[in-house]
């Protein structure tokens, strides 16, 4: 029998998409509060989803997704973050029943970035243990008012990215070696929120499936040489499998745990914490790609200080791939081979189910004469789309693929110039317009292909 993709999806987030900021209720967040550069959009208006919810719901049936991965705001259900907020759980009640009504499997993810901005001002966020607890209500609340409808969850978007962005985790400690510590510290807490949040979900959506949604890292060493290959061996445990082995095994990597003692960086912990990490599993990994990352051993003196937090340490730094075409926007360059290494590997050691909750290709589209021709996006979707079907036909367990984005929305940190959607939303960074929905001829073409697969 011929193997197929279970699900063709579309991706997006909730403050990216969103806008609405301050309405129905919804509290502030880190995203609301943070500082973009001039000229930059912020997520105030975003995509004005807010406002377009039933028109964004209708072009996704006419594109024949069977299921739509989007966030929940944690502001909007929860406020400023202690007291449930109903006009906000209203609207992604209508979200959900209005894909649930087009034959769309509505599939959120309960943290992608943003947080309330209260948790911050009131006890420094994820550095603290009394965020584990408010996180775990939060998702309490969303698996009560949802779990009947939703069946599919995620827990956390991107761990390396949200531990170490501190314009989303509120991290701003002056010392840099506190401010790491604190990096750690924070990541520790997040996974033992996901795994107690875990907990109580097996005990309010039983027949509901949870699932981390990963960053996924696919490393190259730059050169054959040994310390390069060590450099990549450690870059594996220190940018994935140290979140994925938590989420799935309840424990560190040897090397990774072993490092942040003999650092000091270990985080804190209790003894009964072990018992909650070890018994929750996930029943799938979802999967973010883009590209994959070259890296390299640190040379003596070499200074990466200018790094992002995750790769500042002397175990590995970023190496250069000549084998791989960058572009502006695709800095690490474009591998869509890439995607097929990345999973069978966490397949191989995680063995459950994937699903490709992320992937897609940046570009400054320009709207011409009421079109946007994306050729540059069809030719990557068509050839990370292939290596689904290669991992598919080879029998690994693919559940779906979601194209990052949906829509065209504010980038996580660079505004409206740099778009990944199948559909243009017509609005600038400086100026919010109408925001026209326009779909791209990416948009046409994803909608063949799901029709050539059915
Ligand atoms: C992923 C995130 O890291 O990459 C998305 O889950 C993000 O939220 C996407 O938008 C692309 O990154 P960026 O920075 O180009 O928006």
């Amino acid at each position: 029998m011929e193997k197929k993709i279970f699900h063709w999806g579309a991706s997006t987030s909730a403050f990216q998409v969103e806008g609405g900021y301050g309405e129905g209720g919804k509290g502030v967040a880190t995203t609301d509060v943070r500082k973009v550069p001039e000229g930059v959009a912020d997520s105030k208006f975003a995509s004005d989803h807010y406002h377009h919810l039933k028109e964004d719901i209708h072009l996704m049936k006419e594109l024949g997704i069977t299921l739509y991965r989007f966030s929940f705001n944690w502001t909007r259900i929860m406020g400023d973050g202690y007291e449930e907020n109903q006009a906000g759980i209203d609207f992604y009640n209508q979200l959900i029943d209005l894909c649930l009504e087009n034959g769309i499997l509505p599939f959120p993810t309960l943290y992608h970035f943003e947080m309330p901005q209260k948790y911050i001002e009131d006890f420094a966020g994820w550095q603290s243990r009394k965020c584990v607890d408010l996180f775990v209500r939060y998702a309490e609340v969303c698996f009560r008012h949802f779990g009947d409808r939703v069946k599919e969850w995620g827990t956390i978007n991107e761990q390396l990215i949200v531990s170490a962005a501190t314009d989303l985790n509120g991290n701003h400690e002056a010392d840099p070696d506190l401010k790491m510590k604190n990096m750690y510290q924070m990541s520790y807490h997040m996974s033992l929120a996901e795994k107690k949040t875990m907990a109580v979900f097996r005990k309010i959506v039983k027949d509901g499936k949870i699932g981390p949604i990963c960053s996924m890292q696919v490393i190259y060493p730059e050169s054959p040489s040994p310390k390069d290959i060590l450099a990549a061996r450690n870059a594996q445990d220190f940018l994935q499998n140290c979140f994925l082995d938590m989420s799935v095994f309840g424990q560190y990597p040897t090397s990774y745990s072993n490092y942040l003692k003999n650092k000091g960086l270990y985080p804190e912990y209790d003894e009964e914490d072990i018992k909650v990490l070890k018994n929750n599993r996930p029943d799938f990994i979802g999967i973010n790609y883009y590209c994959s990352t070259c890296v390299r051993a640190l040379g003596e003196d070499e200074d990466n200080r200018q790094l992002p937090p995750f790769y500042r340490n002397e175990l590995f730094t970023l190496g250069n791939n000549p084998y791989l075409t960058k572009t502006k926007w695709m800095e690490f360059g474009i591998d869509p081979e890439g995607l097929y290494i990345g999973m069978r590997d966490i397949y191989e050691r995680y063995g459950l189910p994937m699903i490709v909750t992320e992937n897609g290709l940046a570009y400054s589209d320009k709207l011409e004469d009421e079109k946007v021709y994306d050729h540059y996006r069809i030719d990557y979707l068509e050839q990370h789309i292939d290596q689904c079907t290669r991992l598919v036909t080879e029998g690994y367990p693919v559940l779906g693929y979601c194209p990052w984005s949906l829509i065209d929305l504010v980038s996580s940190h660079q505004g409206f110039k740099k778009r990944y959607g199948l559909i243009y939303v017509d609005r600038t960074d400086v100026d919010v317009k109408e925001c026209r929905r326009i779909p791209k001829e990416s948009y046409y073409w994803y909608q063949s292909r799901i029709l050539s697969e059915k």
